[in-house]
């Protein structure tokens, strides 16, 4: 086992395609899938911040997190990946990152380069940051306004994009912020910001969104509170406390287990139990859609594990029916609609699913990206607005035949994966590398219930 952190590669140099065809039998097993990705990159950038020693167990090892633990390292932290697998890191403490000697490159990662970005306005230093193609066409603006207001100084590309300079501030102002979009990485930006502020920095938003950072600043030693506010949120950190190095259990990513989920649902026969999935209240949008949907899906030992609860999940498969998705359970499964679409596709009946205008900043434009991945393998699928109405073809539709693209999106790479499972047809997934970023090891993991993905090129 290596005891340093595996250097990131960027997947997109060779491309990986794959032809996956109907599963010939039901999928059946116990499985685990790895650690979730929005808490890993949050374990090392606070265990970077803390004093003292931390000590991460279930760290997601995908490309994404491990550029976040490079960005990090490049920072002065200190961080080692431990004989038995855990990742033990020693922080700096807050206010005394160091100035990178190079630029940050985020690779396909948004979380990653967001969060990092109220870090480094926050601390007296210079940073360029960029990343993969992908990521340098998503909007930074988001951060950028907030931070500016702290009295960071940045220069971007056009539009706000990457690659970003920042100088950043030895006296971040402590500032009050109503977030425009409902989005976990500005409120998340802004506190790790807040952090080196004097004073109190408040966020307020308009629909709750994933509170993992709030959790975990409370874990580190942090004072941190949350009232409701209407339909929204209002969210206070007090700034310059000594955040204490401690254990993570980081548990297993809903946004993960979404996808054997999925499949077991669709592929007849199957019965599956994924075990220890994170079931944070702001997480489990796509479980609650599943069983509106008619999904068998019932959660066994509920216990609490790291401070966020879990559960083992017990999917069987059966028929789904059509159904409407209000805009406001979007922050709940902001990631889930690529394969919550392949679900409705084969659901008796039309599926809206509505407010998805977010999807069309994720690594991919995911409303198009997913509209592509349905409509060519025969799918009925139109967009209304920032609606998605996709119309079922049942349990025996005959879909697939497709070449899918998968635009540099781990998740939608994967949805065409479990598409083309259920599919009546073969389905061409043109690159299946950048599965890396999120869930490694995944064709495998799916081959060991029975999915008979064959792993040799196209
Ligand atoms: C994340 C928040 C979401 C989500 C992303 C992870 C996080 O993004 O899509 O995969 O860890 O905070 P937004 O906050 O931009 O919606």
């Amino acid at each position: 086992m290596p005891d340093t952190p595996p250097t990131p590669l960027h997947p997109a140099s060779l491309a990986r395609p794959l032809v996956v065809r109907r599963a010939t039998a039901a999928l059946r097993g116990s499985i685990r899938v790895p650690g979730d990705k929005s808490i890993s990159h949050r374990a090392l950038m606070f265990a970077g911040l803390a004093v003292g020693d931390t000590r991460i167990t279930g760290l997601l090892e995908g490309e994404d997190v491990l550029r976040t633990a490079a960005a990090m390292r490049a920072l002065g932290a200190e961080i080692v990946r431990q004989a038995d697998d855990s990742w033990h890191v020693t922080g700096r403490g807050i206010g005394r990152l160091l100035e990178p000697d190079d630029v940050l490159d985020m690779g396909n990662s948004g979380t990653a380069a967001r969060l990092l970005t109220g870090l480094l306005a926050s601390h007296p230093i210079v940073s360029v940051m960029t990343g993969d193609a992908s990521l340098r066409r998503r909007p930074m603006r988001r951060v950028i306004d907030p931070l500016g207001l702290t009295g960071a100084v940045f220069t971007s590309r056009a539009g706000g994009r990457l690659p970003l300079c920042i100088a950043g501030c030895a006296e971040p102002r402590a500032i009050s912020y109503r977030l425009p979009v409902a989005s976990a990485q500005v409120k998340s930006a802004i506190l790790l910001a807040g952090l080196n502020a004097a004073g109190e920095t408040v966020v307020e938003e308009p629909v709750p969104t994933r509170d993992h950072s709030e959790n975990m600043l409370r874990h580190f030693g942090a004072e941190v509170s949350v009232e409701a506010d209407g339909s929204g949120r209002v969210i206070r950190l007090r700034g310059r406390p000594t955040l204490q190095g401690r254990d993570v259990l980081v548990p297993s990513d809903p946004s993960s287990a979404a996808f054997p989920m999925v499949a077991a649902l669709l592929v007849s026969g199957s019965s599956i139990v994924i075990e220890a999935v994170g079931l944070n209240p702001l997480r489990t949008g796509l479980i609650a859609t599943l069983i509106e949907m008619g999904a068998d899906i019932v959660v066994r030992n509920r216990r609490v594990e790291g401070g966020e609860p879990v559960g083992d999940l017990v999917v069987n498969a059966g028929p789904l029916r059509g159904v409407d998705v209000p805009a406001d359970r979007a922050p709940s499964m902001i990631d889930e609609y690529p394969v919550l679409a392949v679900a409705a596709a084969f659901a008796t009946g039309t599926t809206r699913l509505r407010g998805l205008d977010e999807l069309r900043v994720k690594e991919s434009d995911r409303l198009a990206s997913t509209v592509a991945l349905l409509a060519g393998n025969g799918v009925q699928v139109t967009v209304e607005g920032d609606d998605m109405i996709v119309i079922g073809g049942g349990p025996d539709a005959r879909i697939g035949g497709g070449r899918v693209e998968t635009r540099m999106d781990h998740r939608l790479a994967m949805s065409a994966v479990v598409l083309g499972l259920a599919a009546s047809e073969p389905v061409l997934v043109d690159d299946t590398g950048f599965i890396e970023t999120s869930f490694p090891g995944f064709v495998a993991l799916m081959n060991r219930i029975g999915a008979g993905i064959a792993e040799q090129v196209a």
